[in-house]
């Protein structure tokens, strides 16, 4: 047995209101009607509950079938409207059904009222279905949409966040370099200067005694060695040149004792201002710059290297290059060192990259691109290679 449905009948004719009901109870439809016998009854049932169902005559006295349907189309989209009409013409039937009508049945052929009622109570069903699946998904994904909008905001967040722990964690490390600097510099040093002139005193006092004098002068030159050492070590820590801004005079530092130390001669080529907006990031692109060179003098077996500084728009650029003994980049998972890696790592949070171009027996060039100031770690990947190749 069906659910009784509600229909809203426009019939002017009671009769024929009367044979409708005949039909739709022989379908073996339940329903009930209410009927509507001209455009104000018609309007007011409109205007109260959706009906499951609106069956309307076509002509009535100062009322049409046509104007009832737009009628109801503007007030009840999704609910079926089937005509009900005495001889309409192939013409009125189309334009009908062109301005929405599910269908319309002839009040001569009655019997078909049935099925036609029927399989628009299906369709309507269907539609409404389906509008409320398009719904579902339109919501799932405007709550989609605003979780990944969530997502992205809090990613960027963490990016920026992490992007200062490191600048911070560079900073650390040089501010201990230079305390254990101080404390090599200003403590030891000192003490072992006293403990020279102690042992100058004493070997003058043991010149007449040989053996004594000799052990003493070998003391005095041993304590010469570890003065000089722990001066250069100091110095290596953190050089007093290093409390400044400018990249172009730390390289340049840098090559002349990386030349002293290990024999490297480095050309250093910088092109336009190499004083950055920030000492942190000055300092990281120096430090990279030094384990780079290490590199060459560890690994690349030449006695001669490069250093090149451009600015790209925002982004400042350094490559060290070698034509030495170059290695596989593809490999470099698989090696211990600690080098490259902590680079690639610190350049990628900083929101630049690093590339590394070697071949076995064909050198090495390695680019580091990082922003000078506020990070954009997306546009270091377009603009900041743009001039590199
Ligand atoms: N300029 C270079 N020429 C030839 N090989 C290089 C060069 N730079 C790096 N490599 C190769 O890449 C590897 C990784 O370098 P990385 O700096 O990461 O480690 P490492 O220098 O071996 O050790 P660490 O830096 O931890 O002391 C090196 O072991 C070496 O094989
Ligand atoms: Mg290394």
């Amino acid at each position: 047995m069906d659910e009784p449905m509600h229909i809203l009948v426009l019939e002017d004719n009671g009769a024929d209101m009367e044979l409708v009901k005949r039909e739709l109870r022989k379908a073996g439809l339940g329903f009930t009607a209410q009927w509507a016998q001209d455009k104000g009854a018609f309007m007011a049932a409109l205007g109260t509950s959706a009906p499951d169902l609106i069956l309307a005559d076509y002509s009535l006295p100062g009322f049409d079938g046509l104007t009832a349907l737009t009628m109801a189309r503007q007030r009840w989209a999704d609910v079926p409207v089937v005509i009900v009409s005495g001889a309409i013409g192939e013409e009125v039937a189309i334009e009908t059904l062109k301005a929405g009508a599910t269908d319309y049945v002839l009040k001569q052929r009655l019997s078909r009222l049935g099925p036609v009622v029927r399989r628009a109570l299906a369709e309507a069903r269907e539609r409404a279905e389906k509008r409320r699946a398009e719904d579902a998904l339109r919501e799932l994904n405007a709550t989609l949409e605003s979780k990944v909008a969530q997502r992205t905001a809090e990613l960027r967040h963490r990016a920026r966040q992490l992007q200062t722990l490191s600048l911070e964690l560079s900073q650390a490390e040089d501010r201990e370099r230079k305390r254990v600097a101080a404390l090599l510099h200003e403590d030891l040093q000192q003490q072992l200067a006293g403990m020279k002139l102690h042992l100058g005193m004493l070997a003058s006092r043991v010149k007449k005694d040989a053996p004594s004098y000799s052990m003493a002068m070998e003391l005095d030159r041993m304590f010469k060695e570890v003065i000089e050492k722990s001066r250069s070590l100091s110095h290596d820590l953190s050089p007093a040149v290093l409390h400044m801004n400018d990249l172009a005079e730390l390289l340049h530092w840098l090559a002349k004792r990386v030349r002293t130390q290990h024999h490297l001669t480095v050309d250093v080529d910088i092109s336009g201002d190499a004083t950055l907006r920030s000492e942190a990031m000055t300092m990281f692109l120096f430090r990279a710059a030094q384990e780079l060179l290490f590199n060459v003098v560890k690994h690349a077996r030449v006695t001669e290297a490069a250093i090149r500084v451009r600015r790209i728009g925002r982004y400042v650029c350094l490559c060290v290059s070698d034509h030495g003994r170059g290695f596989d980049p593809q490999q470099l998972k698989e090696t211990a060192g600690f080098g490259l890696f902590s680079i690639r790592e610190r350049v990628e949070l900083l929101g630049g990259r690093m590339k590394i171009k070697s071949a076995e027996g064909r050198g090495s060039t390695l680019h580091i691109v990082v922003p000078d100031g506020e990070a954009a770690p997306k546009a270091a990947r377009t603009e900041g290679w743009g001039g590199l190749d």
